[in-house]
């Protein structure tokens, strides 16, 4: 059987630190899509780590990690974020595995990415230049190279192939970027990745399942940024919802048991695009320092808004989540009033969904009121002894979505984390 943990909002919910939680309960964590775009932190031994490229059970010495044919990989990236992990005393050799079928981020495709953001002016999606957008056109354009054809003594010639194609794209952009240096880096990072574990992928975890291991899939980005279901143009090129965990693993849709969503008890985004609950006051302020507020990967401040559960009930609704992890609870501490967004008002109608295009459509928030705690509710350790108030916010949200807040996580720490009675 197969678990999923994945974002419900617009990213950076918190995901790194709940695999990290719960991959002590399995055998194999497994990420199915996106590339070092995604930043997951999550701390052992008290020292924080950020992973892009490698799951967030890599800590764990008794679980195996396998980054997925879903993905796309940036070898420097993945060298470099090996050295950290290795930093920690893990063996990488025994416990990460890498699917053979996955996509390369090229240094020309970072280039592409740099190149079409420019060209885009002021409707730029705001992406983290990791080359994600190119390297995925490249997959469904198939022409891409993948982490297989290492092994291929053409690779080479394929390389120059590809990158000539790039070349031409590069022009037609008018956009010139010295990437000898990264080339460099590139052409050493592969020697290093050839080095390590490359297996097929789909066998390699279909056989892990019939063997009866227990199996969980890691997501990046948020429901929000999907490339089908998210705010388009405004997202990410890949399938961050629970269905991407199909194909970007080679997995079959009735092994997939649990759908765990994960939340802030808020809500954030990085990047452009729509975001209806958006504070653009002291409010958002306050959310933004309290809760440390800046991308894992880019370092951009993160804008900051109240919790949407219009958003939130359609992130239930298509990745058929059976569960859910409200983290950052602690961030609104400190707040007197907290608001919840319960609908959309849409050209003076009152809508529970989410429109086609929010861009065109403003949706604008209608809001419940809920009274704030007050409390340092940050080194609590069980559900009964949290504040009254915040139980009767996580009710009105397991109410508005039928579906239960399992856990609460309380602070950045491995063990600030409640179950819900
Ligand atoms: P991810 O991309 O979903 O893994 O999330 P990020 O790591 O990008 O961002 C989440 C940030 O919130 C990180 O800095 C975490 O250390 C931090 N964090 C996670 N859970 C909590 C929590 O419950 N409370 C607080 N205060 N911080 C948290
Ligand atoms: P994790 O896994 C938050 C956003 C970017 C941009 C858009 C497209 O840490 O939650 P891309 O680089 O994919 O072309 O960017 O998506 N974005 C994220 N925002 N968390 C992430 O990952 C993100 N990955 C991409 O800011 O708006
Ligand atoms: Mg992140």
């Amino acid at each position: 059987m197969v678990d999923v943990i994945l974002g419900l909002q617009w990213g950076d919910e918190g995901k790194g630190k709940i695999v990290d939680f719960f991959a002590k309960d399995y055998d194999l964590i497994a990420r199915f899509q996106g590339g070092p775009n995604a930043g997951h932190t999550l701390y052992v031994n008290d020292k924080k780590v950020v992973l892009h490229q490698i799951p967030s059970g890599v800590f764990h010495s008794g679980t195996i990690n396998l980054i997925g044919n879903g993905v796309v990989l940036d070898p420097i990236t993945l060298q470099r974020e090996c050295g950290i992990v290795d930093s920690f005393g893990i063996d990488l050799k025994k416990n990460l595995f890498i699917a053979e079928r996955t996509h390369l981020i090229l240094p020309t495709h970072r280039a592409l990415d740099k190149a079409a953001e420019l060209s885009k002016g002021n409707q730029k999606i705001g992406s983290t230049l990791k080359g994600i957008g190119p390297t995925y056109m490249d997959k469904t354009g198939r022409n891409g190279l993948r982490v297989g054809d290492l092994l291929d003594k053409n690779f080479t010639t394929s390389y120059i192939k590809l990158r000539l194609k790039h070349q031409r794209l590069l022009d037609n952009f008018n956009f010139q970027e010295d990437i000898t240096a990264w080339e460099e880096e590139f052409f050493e990072a592969l020697e290093f990745l050839k080095q390590l574990n490359i297996v097929n992928g789909e066998y390699f975890i279909n056989k892990h399942i019939k063997d009866g291991k227990r199996v969980l899939a890691e997501g990046a980005q948020g429901s929000m940024l999907d490339i089908d279901f998210g705010t388009f143009p405004y997202v990410t090129s890949s399938s961050t919802i629970s269905a991407g965990v199909c194909n970007g693993l080679g997995v079959a849709p009735q092994q997939i048991r649990d759908v765990i969503g994960v939340t802030k008890a808020y809500c954030t985004r990085v990047g452009g695009g729509p975001f209806p609950t958006e504070l653009e006051n002291e409010t958002g302020e306050e959310l933004r320092k309290i809760g440390n507020e800046f991308g894992a990967t880019t370092g951009r401040p993160r804008r900051c808004g109240w919790i949407d559960l219009v958003a939130l009930n359609f992130a239930c609704m298509i990745n058929g989540v059976t569960k859910i992890v409200m983290t950052k609870a602690d961030v609104l501490d400190s707040f007197k009033d907290l608001q919840v967004c319960t609908s959309y008002d849409i050209n003076g109608k009152d809508s529970r969904e989410i429109p086609f295009q929010m861009e065109r459509q403003k949706p604008k928030p209608v809001y419940k009121t809920f009274n704030g705690w007050n409390i340092d509710t940050s080194q609590e350790k069980s559900y009964t002894n949290l504040p009254d108030s915040m139980k009767t916010y996580v009710n009105f949200i397991n109410n508005y979505l039928g579906i239960r807040i399992n856990f609460i996580s309380n602070g950045p720490g491995r063990e600030q984390i409640i179950e819900v009675a």
